[in-house]
């Protein structure tokens, strides 16, 4: 029997000193660690992982999926490392894909590549279990956590839940404190009820996010001063240039949406030089079809009852434009929502129930108030 290629370095790694923790599991023919150490993954090899996050009530132990692809031995320190994560809300599923096909990628470029590759193509399968965005906690009746407001987390023995605990060995067993990732790339759809096309989040202020932001030649670049607790954020204030991009819905695979992000990557490869290049120029974003913009500007409902879109994902709008109806159960209208401002609907509700609060469609623009520079959300 042909051992997997994890299972041999285990075998060799216990023979020498060791810093990636194997805990002697396999599941699912996947070693099963508790932290990761690169230099000690097989180069010119994907690598697959599950890494041990915890247990739940009962003893249950969690894991997370975790690829590696390591290029040439002297390309661990020399290379750039790129890190690519998704589903860290867990009915945000069109990053997954995303994830996988670059590893199935990969696997054919490894034996040449020049740097490192780390994915969690499912950072939240607790919220997949549950098919909703949140990290489900059981004492006191159960609450629920968004996990992307909680890294870099809370170790166990400083009393750390089981979502802190999670981001806590993400941050630390997975991208090593930051030392093994150079640039990280999240990836989200909006929550489920919303509808978008491509955008993303990028604090300019940090250098080359903007031209990671531009690499992505989204729909909408939103100039953004990030969310304190996110990867992106996170990241950035640990200095690593990252961005959050948007995928157009919650719980589908978009084929042409995955496809963009899939070739976005390649980019990215590419300009960190991670895989050969095919020029010696270095690539020009077509950026024709995107809008830049330094504020969102989200309309809300005062009522509860049913939203008619009068304007669709990506449509510009002028102030005072209407942009929904509110109709009761009968279809009387209640309520017209206007514009606050000329800009672009850059996301808009999918689903047609609606409660008071919640979102009738959110504009894009850039707005003059120097408050507004690195970026704003109203
Ligand atoms: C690896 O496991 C050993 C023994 O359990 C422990 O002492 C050490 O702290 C672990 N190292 C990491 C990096 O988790
Ligand atoms: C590998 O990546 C490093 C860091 O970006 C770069 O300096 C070096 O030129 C690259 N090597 C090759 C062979 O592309
Ligand atoms: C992570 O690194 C920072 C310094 O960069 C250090 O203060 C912190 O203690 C480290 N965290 C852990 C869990 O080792
Ligand atoms: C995928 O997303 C794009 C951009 O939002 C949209 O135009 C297209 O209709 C979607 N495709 C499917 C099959 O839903
Ligand atoms: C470079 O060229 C190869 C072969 O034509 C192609 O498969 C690959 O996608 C190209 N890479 C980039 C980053 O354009
Ligand atoms: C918004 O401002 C940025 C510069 O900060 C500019 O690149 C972009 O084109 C502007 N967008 C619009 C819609 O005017």
């Amino acid at each position: 029997m042909r051992l997997p290629a994890p299972l041999f370095s285990l075998a060799l790694l216990t023979a020498t000193t060791s810093a990636t923790n194997f805990t002697g599991d396999v599941l699912n023919g996947v070693p099963v660690i508790s932290h990761l150490d690169i230099s000690e993954v097989p180069s010119r090899r994907v690598s697959r992982y599950y890494l041990r996050v915890g247990e739940i009530n009962g003893g249950l132990p969690l894991h997370i999926p975790v690829f590696v692809a390591r290029g040439t031995p002297e390309s661990l320190k020399s290379g750039k490392k790129l890190s690519l994560s998704a589903a860290i809300h867990g009915d945000e599923l069109n990053g997954v894909r995303v994830v996988q096909r670059i590893f199935e990628q990969l696997e054919g470029q490894v034996g040449q590549l020049n740097g490192t590759v780390i994915g969690i193509p499912t950072v939240n399968p607790m919220g997949i279990y549950l098919n909703q965005r949140n990290y489900f906690t059981s004492h006191n009746s159960g609450w629920l956590t968004n996990v992307n407001r909680v890294f870099p987390g809370v170790a166990a023995s400083e009393g750390g839940s089981g979502p802190e605990l999670l981001a806590y060995n993400i941050w630390n067993d997975v991208w090593g404190n930051r030392s093994q990732v150079d640039v990280g790339i999240d990836l989200h759809t909006p929550s489920s009820g919303g509808e978008t096309s491509l955008w993303c989040y990028a604090d300019f202020r940090l250098p080359y996010v903007e031209r990671l932001a531009k690499l992505l030649q989204p729909d909408t670049l939103k100039i953004d001063p990030g969310e304190p607790g996110s990867i992106e954020t996170t990241f950035v204030d640990n200095s690593i240039p990252s961005i959050t991009v948007e995928m157009g819905l919650a719980k589908v695979w978009n084929a042409s949406l995955i496809e963009r992000v899939y070739d976005f990557v390649n980019r990215v490869l590419d300009d960190l030089s991670i895989v050969p290049s095919n020029s010696t120029e270095s690539y020009v974003p077509d950026l024709s079809k995107t809008y830049i913009a330094n504020t969102f500007h989200d309309s809300i409902s005062k009522y509860g009852g049913f939203v008619e879109q009068l304007v669709t994902v990506d449509e510009p709008v002028t102030k005072g434009q209407p942009i929904a109806n509110i109709r009761n159960v009968f279809g009387d209208i209640l309520e017209t929502v206007y514009s606050p401002e000329s800009g672009r609907m850059f996301q808009s509700p999918r689903d047609p129930s609606i409660e008071p609060g919640a979102s009738v469609g959110q504009i894009a623009y850039n707005s003059t108030d120097p408050e507004c520079a690195d970026g704003c959300i109203l």
